[in-house]
């Protein structure tokens, strides 16, 4: 197996070289002036099963147009196969028509990558189950889910006063999933409105029961921090003890950092698929990595 990353992510790229004993091959990119990247393979792939690492969070268009330069790169060169392993997958929020006149942007990137040549497709947490669907390649879908669950296990003092919260009705599914996995622990679910237009967060409505309650929010990713900061005041208000929260993605955009800080949360969660850069530290902030899941899922799979 070659290993080659693009740059998005280089830290988790090197762990996980690291865990599978694989030296990471070298791979120039070039940014011209203009922001024009040109991609360079630099050592024979010919028959070779190839892997390539990129998660496509902000820049996002940067970071696929890489994603698929490599692929093209290696495809060219000759690669017996190449699989894409995208930890986090941007343009996942527009994976249907939501109102006429629409582009499905998922979609889109989706056909460019099997167009490229990807042979193989491993992703983690995506926004909805259905995504998979999506893809005419195999696709691994993995999730943090179990991470999460060891985490929380080792916190619990009573399981009679822990609670799970989906910040959404959206994320009920994953909620299930995790309460299954910790001996069908008690959740609730927060009723979140966004305004398409403005994207305006409101959440005023819980359904379960939080009161006395430690509450642990889990949601797929974190993106300006508002629908966690609104389900913490909400979980507050309606007498949630203390509030931790479990995220997969942190996309962490504008002040996130600072609005998750200050937010009523504890602390926050989230694992390295997305590399958060250490002007984006925060005190509260604590990082769980994939490396291991991604390491185990190469070897079972190429
Ligand atoms: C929404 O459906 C997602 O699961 C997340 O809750 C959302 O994308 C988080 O975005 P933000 O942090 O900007 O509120």
């Amino acid at each position: 197996m070659k290993l080659f990353s693009g740059s998005s992510n280089k830290p988790l790229v090197q762990k996980i070289a690291q865990k599978l004993q694989v030296r990471l091959s070298p791979i120039e990119i070039f940014v011209f002036p203009d922001g024009e990247r040109r991609v360079q393979i630099q050592e024979p792939v010919i028959e070779e099963d190839c892997v390539v690492v990129q998660s496509t969070n902000p820049p996002v268009d940067q970071n696929y147009m890489e994603l698929f330069f490599i692929v093209d790169a290696l495809k060219r060169s000759g690669a017996r196969s190449v699989t894409a392993v995208v930890p986090y997958m941007g343009y996942q929020r527009q994976d249907h028509v939501f109102r006429d006149g629409e582009a499905v942007s998922l979609d889109v990137v989706i056909k460019t990558l099997e167009a490229n040549g990807v042979d193989k497709f491993i992703a983690f947490d995506f926004h909805s189950i259905k995504i998979p669907e999506l893809f005419y390649v195999p696709v691994v879908h993995l999730s943090a889910l179990p991470l999460f669950a060891e985490k929380i296990k080792r916190m619990i003092e009573n399981v009679e006063g822990a609670v799970l919260v989906s910040p959404d009705m959206g994320g009920i599914r994953r909620i299930k999933m995790l309460s299954e996995m910790l001996n069908n622990m008690a959740y609730a679910c927060v009723v979140k409105n966004r305004d398409l237009a403005t994207g305006q967060v409101s959440s005023d409505e819980i359904r379960g029961e939080v009161s006395g309650k430690t509450a642990y929010i889990v949601d797929d990713m974190i993106s300006s921090g508002k629908t966690i900061d609104a389900a913490s005041n909400l979980l507050s208000n309606h007498g949630a003890q203390k509030i931790y929260v479990f995220a997969t993605h942190a996309i962490f955009s504008k002040d996130a950092a600072e609005v998750l800080q200050n937010s009523l949360a504890e602390d926050i969660f989230v694992t390295d698929t997305v590399y958060i850069p250490k002007e984006k530290h925060f005190a509260k902030l604590e990082i769980i990595s994939v490396a291991d899941m991604i390491v185990d899922t190469l070897n079972e799979n190429t």
